[in-house]
């Protein structure tokens, strides 16, 4: 069976194709970050132009890429939600146009599953039970996952997600958007302990998670600061936040370990590509005789090979009734908030 999968939830146009026997043939990307850098952040309406434009141009590059043409296909996944409700609604156009035009199911994505699958495009890939800890732009939840489909949410951050904090503190030191990797990059020329920040909820008995007030503290230290500007002084205050970010989800990792008696572990989302998280993870992780399971490195962040596969494994799993219902052509809809527990 050949998947198309379609990313456009936010700021990249992603393409995949997958076969259920072949696993990922082909992928295509656009980031749209050069253009939203400007203005610092993602600007919804751009964005969904930008998808008009890229979408069915990376669909062709796909299909030429895994030498395969259109009428191959099986059926379109496609992004569903959650995400900006005009980026959405651009990939879900294509998709269902495709499946219109081919007559094929067109089945519906839940963006945080494709996250949470992006590592079954690893090898090894994770086995269930585990714990995922997705870290994304608008999340940083802790669920556990004893099969597919079946996520029940452990403990989630209370205000700014983990890849929000990463991009307020780029914006605080200057560094363009998106933060992670630039703020990443200052950390590890800066001197660990040189500037402490608050850990927030560290100790806390449960899941949950605020890094709100970090982010106030790299603002506090910056307002404070003899001379913001200083290179040394940046270095240091990048990597103080780094180490409190990852000593806050090291600690909450290792008690989601302890709570739930699990040692395998998933990491997923736009977060789980930082060097620092995934030095410290995996060394607790492995220290305490489990595993950990990452996606491969570009399939990160948003991409459609999670969609893809995400949009696939469901299929699988769908009844003839449920499939019946993916060609029924009444029109379709987008999800722009979408709570993982609603699937
Ligand atoms: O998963 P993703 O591509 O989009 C969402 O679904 O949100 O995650 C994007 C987030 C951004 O906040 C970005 O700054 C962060 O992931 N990110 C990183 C790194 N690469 C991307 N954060 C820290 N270190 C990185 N290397
Ligand atoms: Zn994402």
């Amino acid at each position: 069976m050949l998947v198309l999968g379609i990313e456009s939830s936010c700021d990249e146009t992603g393409v995949a194709l997958i076969d259920s026997e072949a696993g990922l043939l082909a992928d295509a990307l656009h980031s749209q970050i050069d253009m939203h850098r400007a203005y610092g952040g993602v600007v919804p309406e751009l964005a969904s132009r930008d998808h008009i434009r890229r979408g069915i141009a990376l669909v062709d590059e796909v299909l030429h890429k895994a030498g395969k043409t259109r009428d191959d296909l099986d059926a379109v996944a496609v992004t569903e939600g959650p995400g900006l409700a005009g980026a959405l609604l651009v990939g879900a156009g294509i998709a269902h146009a495709i499946g219109w035009a081919l007559d094929i199911p067109v089945i519906g994505v839940h963006h945080l599953e494709g996250h949470l699958l992006a590592p079954c495009l690893a090898d090894p890939a994770p086995e269930f039970p585990f714990i995922a800890l997705l870290v994304s732009g608008g999340h940083t939840q802790f669920m556990r996952v004893d099969a597919f489909g079946q996520y029940e949410m452990l403990g989630q951050t209370l205000d700014d997600a983990a890849g929000e904090a990463f991009d307020k503190t780029a914006q605080l030191l200057g560094l363009p958007y998106p933060g992670g990797p630039a703020v990443s990059a200052l950390a590890e020329k800066g001197k660990r302990g040189a500037i402490e920040l608050a850990r927030p909820m560290l100790h806390a008995p449960t899941l949950d998670m605020s890094f709100s007030g970090l982010k106030t503290s790299v603002l506090t230290a910056v307002k404070s600061a003899e001379d913001p500007n200083d290179e040394h002084f940046r270095q240091d205050l990048a990597r103080g936040f780094v180490d409190a970010l990852v000593d806050v989800l090291a600690a909450k990792l290792v008690r989601a370990m302890k709570m739930t008696k699990l040692k395998n572990v998933v990491v997923a989302g736009g977060v789980s590509a930082n060097k620092q998280l995934r030095a410290r993870l995996t060394y607790e992780v492995n220290r305490r005789g489990g595993t950990i399971f990452y996606p491969p490195m570009r399939l990160c962040t948003d991409n459609g090979a999670m969609i893809a596969v995400a949009g696939l494994e469901r299929f699988k799993r769908m009844s003839e009734e449920e499939r019946a219902q993916l060609t029924e052509r009444d029109g379709f809809a987008v999800k722009p908030r979408w709570p993982l527990n609603q699937l």
